[in-house]
């Protein structure tokens, strides 16, 4: 590209000149066409930088723009058909992703599913979510309980055990994770994005911001959810199909060359100030906690609780034994009489925080620890 229209401008700058009568006045000719061709291309070259900082794609994506834009139709026939089956009527679909150590029964995607069924009216829900498998065996697990799943193609990777936080598995899969989300935008389609470990309890679609292109949960949230300073959870968000939220994904998911140890949610607080976010005038909100509410920081009324998160928690079995505490709590919530409801003021009774708590406390008298905006998230 940046050859063609480098050759074009010689083109021009030749044009321009008189053919030249004797050696002197050849030499001004030459250095006036050289001068014109180095305007010329300078104004290329700063066209082409312009174009790129403006676009997330980096070099290489400059081309794989063209070819995203080209090849709209080229999309996964099987993808297009979960997600046609799976939408609502304004093209919303939510999605959650599924590795088989969570897929196992009695695992997390048991109590997710159940909870969808112990909610308030979130049991309609089922008939818009798809289930993104990573491994044939999550993706067998899915087919007997659910009726969208889609198995992303992995190619070598394998996402079959429990992928732990940080190490290279885990980064791999969060990323694609975003690679993903990107796509399901790019053709069309609204999402909601949970975790598997977050627990649906009351309709989250009455609570979004009706203007807002990209609206994140939290761990920990400071009461202003226009502020960037909020510690965002990737774990869960609601993102509208438009131009300057396809553009934002294409920049995150690039970011992540700049920043290799770190997984999407640390590159998230790294880039979300960045002037290019701003410029696309992304409108970002932060959800609070206490509608979207986490074991980091508890939506703690009963009688506003949309979502619960399993983060601030690590290991499997720690997440699972707290979210069956959670839903028993919720169960006793729901089953107390209507008049009752708003008066008693239950609280969750579930622990991971604490043993996170202290394993963390530990982990800082033995030095090694971890940054806490680390561990801070869903694992
Ligand atoms: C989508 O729904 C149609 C009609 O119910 C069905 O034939 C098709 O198999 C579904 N697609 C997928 C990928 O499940
Ligand atoms: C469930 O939703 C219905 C309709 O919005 C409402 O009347 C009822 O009070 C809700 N129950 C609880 C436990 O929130
Ligand atoms: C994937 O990893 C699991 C253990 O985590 C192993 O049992 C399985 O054989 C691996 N599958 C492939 C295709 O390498
Ligand atoms: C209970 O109070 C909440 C506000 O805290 C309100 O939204 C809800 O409608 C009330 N529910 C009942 C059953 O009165």
């Amino acid at each position: 590209m940046k050859d063609t229209t480098a050759g074009a401008a010689v083109e021009t700058a030749a044009g321009y000149g008189i053919k030249p009568s004797s050696s002197d006045g050849s030499h001004l000719l030459v250095r006036r066409a050289m001068q014109f061709t180095m305007f010329v291309v300078g104004f290329a070259v700063l066209w082409m930088f312009l174009y790129n900082t403006a676009s997330p794609f980096g070099f290489h994506g400059f081309s794989h723009y063209f070819i995203d834009e080209s090849a709209k139709a080229g999309y996964d026939p099987k993808l297009q058909s979960v997600l046609r089956n799976a939408s609502m009527k304004d093209k919303t679909v939510i999605i959650t992703t599924l590795n088989d150590a969570w897929a196992e029964p009695g695992s997390i995607f048991d109590l997710f599913l159940e909870s969808f069924h112990l909610g308030n009216q979130t049991k309609m829900f089922l008939n818009h979510l798809v289930v993104i498998t990573w491994d044939q065996k999550a993706h067998a697990r899915c087919l007997a309980l659910h009726k969208h799943c889609y198995q992303v193609e992995t190619k070598g990777d394998n996402f079959t055990g429990e992928a732990f936080f940080m190490t290279a598995d885990y980064l791999h899969m969060m990323w694609r994770r975003i690679e993903f989300l990107g796509t399901v935008l790019d053709m069309g389609y609204n999402f909601v994005f949970t975790d598997t470990d977050i627990m649906w309890l009351r309709d989250p679609f009455k609570l979004f911001y009706k203007d807002a292109d990209f609206q994140i949960a939290c761990d920990f949230f400071n009461g202003n959810t226009y502020d960037l300073n909020n510690s965002p959870n990737g774990g869960f968000n609601y993102v509208k199909s438009n131009k300057r939220t396809i553009s934002f994904y294409k920049y995150w998911f690039n970011s992540r060359n700049a920043y290799p140890k770190l997984h999407d949610q640390d590159v998230l607080n790294k880039i979300k100030k960045n002037s290019f976010i701003s410029n696309m005038k992304l409108k970002i909100r932060f959800l609070s906690t206490s509608y979207f509410g986490g074991f980091c920081q508890h939506a703690k009324d009963f009688n506003k609780v949309s979502t619960m998160h399993a983060n601030c928690c690590v290991g499997l079995d720690n997440k699972v034994n707290d979210l069956k505490i959670l839903l028993e709590d919720w169960k006793k919530y729901v089953a107390l009489p209507e008049n009752e409801k708003n008066q008693s003021h239950p609280s969750w009774s579930v622990s991971c925080r604490t043993s996170f708590g202290r394993a963390k406390q530990r982990k800082q008298k033995n030095k090694g620890w971890l940054r806490r905006r680390a561990l801070a998230v869903t694992v």
